[in-house]
């Protein structure tokens, strides 16, 4: 079956937690199920993947290998290291960060110049659904983030006002959005839910057909209740 659980640490989680954190997730973790993890960690976390059989890859990166680009972390690093998969375009990135459409699209392209996967996350703001302008953004962002699809790509639907929030999209709205994203892109996209996930609503939206996965930002801090999101979505009987 088609799931993907990823974790997004964003700026938490101290060295030593992080290596507790490890500690306890790699006692119930079954290297033969990796396909269905994939760990987002802080640059500074990553030798703790070193040498473990798990996917991981960068919060974000800059577009070049190398160069006088101070402060900037390169992706063909993060390959040396490792990584195999790269978020690209998180909300907080564009809202806080000036992230740009043209970055976003230069990190898209190195990223599968390098050969490892883009996870592209795309959301409305709260203004924009309640203006009826989501699958518009949602469009928008798509066609702002490449010319032609890559061959691998994820998708991640966050709603910007579900993140972080405690509120969730409904499952007819996440259905509606991961529905038009598979119409744009293709049916065999993998597009992720993000917002708020946690173990009591993951089964309800996971139950939704095109839902192929998860990107846990709060909830994924803590090994139970990230395995436990997990758990919760492979109990839902899907085709596939
Ligand atoms: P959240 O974050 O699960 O804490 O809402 C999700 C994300 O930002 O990827």
């Amino acid at each position: 079956m088609k799931l993907i659980c990823a974790a997004n640490w964003k700026m938490n989680l101290s060295y030593s937690e992080a290596e507790v954190f490890m500690t306890h997730f790699m006692k119930d973790y079954d290297e033969n199920k990796r396909n269905h993890f994939c760990f987002f960690p802080q640059a500074l976390h990553t030798s703790l993947f070193k040498q473990k059989k798990i996917n991981w890859g960068a919060q974000d990166f800059y577009f070049e290998n190398s160069g006088a680009f101070t402060g900037q972390n390169s992706p063909e690093l993060y390959k040396e290291l490792g990584a195999s998969t790269m978020l690209i375009g998180h909300s907080e990135r564009r809202q806080f960060f000036g992230e740009t459409n043209e970055a976003i699209k230069k990190k898209i392209n190195k990223t599968i110049e390098l050969g490892l996967v883009p996870m592209l996350c795309i959301g409305e703001t709260k203004a924009q659904r309640e203006s009826g302008q989501t699958l518009a953004i949602l469009s928008e962002q798509l066609d702002a983030a490449f010319d032609t699809k890559p061959k691998s790509l994820l998708v991640a639907y966050e709603p910007v006002w579900a993140i972080g929030t405690g509120l969730t999209a409904k499952p007819s709205d996440i259905k509606e959005a991961h529905d038009f994203i598979k119409e744009k892109l293709g049916p065999e996209t993998l597009v992720l839910y993000g917002g708020s996930v946690k173990p009591s609503n993951a089964g309800e939206i996971f139950s939704v057909a095109s839902v192929d996965g998860f990107l846990i930002g709060g909830a994924s801090l803590d090994p139970k209740s990230f395995l436990e999101i997990y758990q919760q979505a492979l109990a839902v009987q899907k085709k596939d």
